[in-house]
This record gives structure tokens, sequence and C-alpha cells, in this order.
């Protein structure tokens, strides 16, 4: 390196300064992270689950219980979405339309769901996404340049993270969901744009989707105004979930109208894939011709935006699904504290239950409740959590039953009471 910025070309010496392969590097990474767990075998990475989607699948030959999809409403299998879909498919196929939103991928329909959707999210624009991971990177890209700052909660998801890397924009995060140090980093933002005359963007998520706690929306809400910021919200799991109506977070706290920029995902209530950015009138006219993902990439398909009508309206009428869902949520997580099992602080359908452990007993927990009642549970362990953490995330959904969450109570009792899980329940509080 030094060579080459003294003007050395690597040619002057090429035998000293032949590269080390980078096949080397990758196969050291693989040794880190999650590549460390690629040999775990018995079928926990990448494990397939066969079947219509539901409580109940198949997996390695056997009936397994499920709780590890993001399938809030059931929506993935219902009826009248699988006709849609179905009839949706017959008609355009998956190719159509051609190309990007911009030049010749656009359609009455695209633009339909647009303004359904700001109906329901009460916002005045929407503008469609091909993906949500993607979608947020590209939004967080265009939102900011190298005069801006953005403060964000360190428990942000990758998308937001990755969004974060590639922007030219400053950036600083503030402790998860700790207030006062929002308002320290804030401080500390207005200090850096002063030079600059650049704006503040704070980033959160509505539904933590790891852990299942919420954005604390409404005092955000009070000091990004305080501050001269503005607000993205990443409500992923919010949206058709949280909220008398299913708006999401902003709904619950009653701050809809103060989240100025509001991404929600097709692929968790509305069980398909697509996402979407919401908020006023000439935010979305700009980012429809500043947003590279979708100005350099292919646009949602026509089957699935006319899925995604169909499962819009299911969301509209949602109020009995989301009531199921919260009766299970109820059952489920009142049945799991009063185990003395550490829930965190959720306060959405996503449920945590705490471990200390190391990867390989999260593994092997996950493989005893596979193997032996059936029940399908995903583990998450580092880097997705803190190291020494083993957290159990159950997702339960509006089609799980009293008696599915009787079984898995009973399963994790079996279990989790042997020596070695008796153990672990106990959270060291300095770990998370
Ligand atoms: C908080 C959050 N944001 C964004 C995404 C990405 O959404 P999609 O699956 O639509 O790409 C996810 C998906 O896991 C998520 O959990």
């Amino acid at each position: 390196m030094n060579d080459l910025s003294r003007g050395a070309h690597p040619d002057d010496n090429a035998s000293n300064t032949r590269p080390s392969d980078l096949f080397d590097h990758i196969k050291d990474r693989m040794r880190r992270d999650l590549g460390q767990f690629a040999d775990l075998g018995g079928g926990i990475m990448f494990p397939k689950l066969e079947g219509p989607i539901g409580p109940w699948m198949r997996h390695e030959g056997r009936d397994v219980l499920v709780w590890s999809l993001n399938n809030y409403l059931g929506l993935a299998h219902h009826a009248e979405v699988l006709e849609a879909d179905a009839e949706a498919a017959r008609r355009h196929g998956l190719a159509s339309p051609m190309g990007s939103r911009m030049l010749s991928g656009n359609s009455d329909a695209h633009e339909e769901l647009e303004r359904r959707l700001s109906t329901y999210m009460g916002k005045h624009s929407t503008y469609l996404f091909n993906y949500g991971y993607q979608g947020m990177v590209s939004l967080i890209d265009a939102l900011t340049d190298r005069n801006d700052v953005i403060v964000y909660d360190s428990q942000s998801h990758a998308c937001i993270v990755d969004g974060i890397r590639i922007t030219l924009a400053g950036h600083t995060a503030f402790r998860h969901n700790d207030m006062d140090h929002l308002e320290k980093r804030l401080k500390k933002a207005s200090r850096m744009v002063q030079g600059t005359n650049g704006g503040i963007l704070v980033i959160t998520e509505g539904v933590f989707g790891m852990i299942g706690d919420l954005g604390a929306l409404d005092r955000i809400v009070e000091l990004k105004n305080r501050y001269g910021a503005r607000l993205l919200v990443d409500d992923a799991h919010g949206f058709g979930v949280m909220g008398r109506t299913g708006q999401g977070v902003g709904e619950h706290f009653d701050v809809q109208d103060e989240i100025d920029v509001l991404f929600g995902t097709f692929a968790k209530a509305m069980a398909g894939f697509g996402a979407f950015v919401t908020g006023n009138e000439e935010l979305v006219r700009y980012l429809k011709y500043n947003m590279r993902s979708q100005i350099y990439a292919k646009t949602l398909c026509a089957a699935m935006v006319e899925g995604a009508h169909k499962r819009l309206s299911l969301l509209q009428e949602g109020m009995s699904l989301r009531g199921d869902l919260f009766r299970i949520v109820d059952l489920l997580q009142s049945g799991l504290r009063s185990r003395g099992l550490d829930l965190g602080q959720t306060q959405s359908p996503v449920t945590p239950v705490y471990l200390s452990g190391t990867p390989r007993m999260g593994a092997d927990l996950v493989m005893r409740l596979r193997e032996g009642p059936g029940i399908f549970i995903s583990a998450v362990t580092y880097p997705a959590v803190e190291k020494g953490v083993v957290l159990l995330r159950i997702m339960p959904t509006a089609q799980h039953t009293e008696s599915d969450v009787g079984l898995t109570l009973k399963a994790l009792d079996e279990v989790l009471s042997e020596e070695e899980y008796a153990l672990c329940v106990q959270r060291d509080p300095a770990v998370v």
C-alpha cells in the first residue's frame, strides 16, 4: 500500500508484491461470525419447512409445530390470498412489467396500491419498493448527503446499518431506546451540522424485530422536534399488526402524523414480498427521482402488486385477525413469564426468551425441541445478539391455537428443566 502511494507499480516487483489469495481470507472469515455455525449439522442451518405455510408444517419427514415465521396474521396460506396470487400470476406471469418503474415498469395497479396504502397509513403519498432490504438501504442513501448527520438506534436492523454504511452522511448511534443518550447524540449532531448547513435524520424501528420492544416513538418525536431533526421509522414488524387499525407503532403511540418517513414491508403481516415508504408528497416525489434501488432495478411484479391489493383489503378488515393474534400472544407470553422465563421488554407479538449460553447450547436446545416434542423454534445467537446470549425467538400468529400454546409450554418445561438449561434460564443482567 505504501509503495503504491509512493507511485510504485505492482509490476515493478511482481514476485514480492503478489497479493495474498482473496479466497484464503474468506476461509478465515468463514471461521468467524455466522460461518462458524455451518458445520453444526442436524439441519439447524438452512432447514427445510415444507407444506402449506401455517402453524403445522413438515420438517425432515415429520409434522412440527412452527413458531418461526413472521406470518403474523396467517395470510401466507389464506384462501383469498392464494386465489388472488394464482389469478394474478395466470394473467401476468411473473415477468410483467419489465424494467424499472421510471422507464417501463409502471402500471395502474402499482399507482392504485400506492394510493390505497397512503389512505390506510394516514399519509399523503407512498412509493412502492421491489424489495424491503434494498429499499431501506437506498432510502437512507437518497435522504442524506455528506453534509447531514444520522442519529440511529444501536439495535437497528442490518438494512439500516447498511444504508448508513453507504451514505456519505456522518452518523452517531444512541443506546437502544435510551432517550437521554438520544438527546446527547442530537446535541452532538447539531454541532456536527453547524459547519455544513446539513440536516439531522433520526432512525429507529417501530417494533424491534429481534426482541419485540417498541421504539419509544412518543418521546423520540418530541426530541426530534426540539432539535429540528426528521424521523425515519422502519416498522417492518408493526405494519398491519400494531395500533387500532394496524397502521403500526405510530398509531399505537398516537404519533403517526409526526413520523416524517415511514417504511413498511409486505414480507411480514402481508406475507408477500416488496415494501413501501410513505410520507408527504414532496418527499415521495423526491424519492421517485432519487432512489437508486428503484431507478436501476426491476419493478415489483404485477402479480405481487395485485396480490398485495388483496392482502391490504384483508389488513383493512383485519380487526378479528389482530384479535386472534393478540389472544395467542397473551396466552403464550403469560405462560412463559409464569415459568420464570425472561422475555425482556417485548410489547409486541415478537416473543424473545433470553437464555445465557454458548451458540452451541442454543443449537442443541433447538435440536432437542425439534427432535423430541417436534417444536420448531429458531434460536438467535451472536452476532445477531450480544455474545453470551441465546435468544429463542418465538413468533406467534393468528392461526396458532390454545392447544399449540399448551404443547409448546409443556415441551419447554421438559427441555428447559434438564439441568444444563435450568442453569442458563437465569440471565445475567449484565449480558444484554
Ligand atoms: C426491521 C426490518 N426491516 C427491514 C427488513 C427487510 O424487509 P424485506 O424482507 O421486505 O426485505 C426486515 C426483514 O427481516 C426487518 O426485520
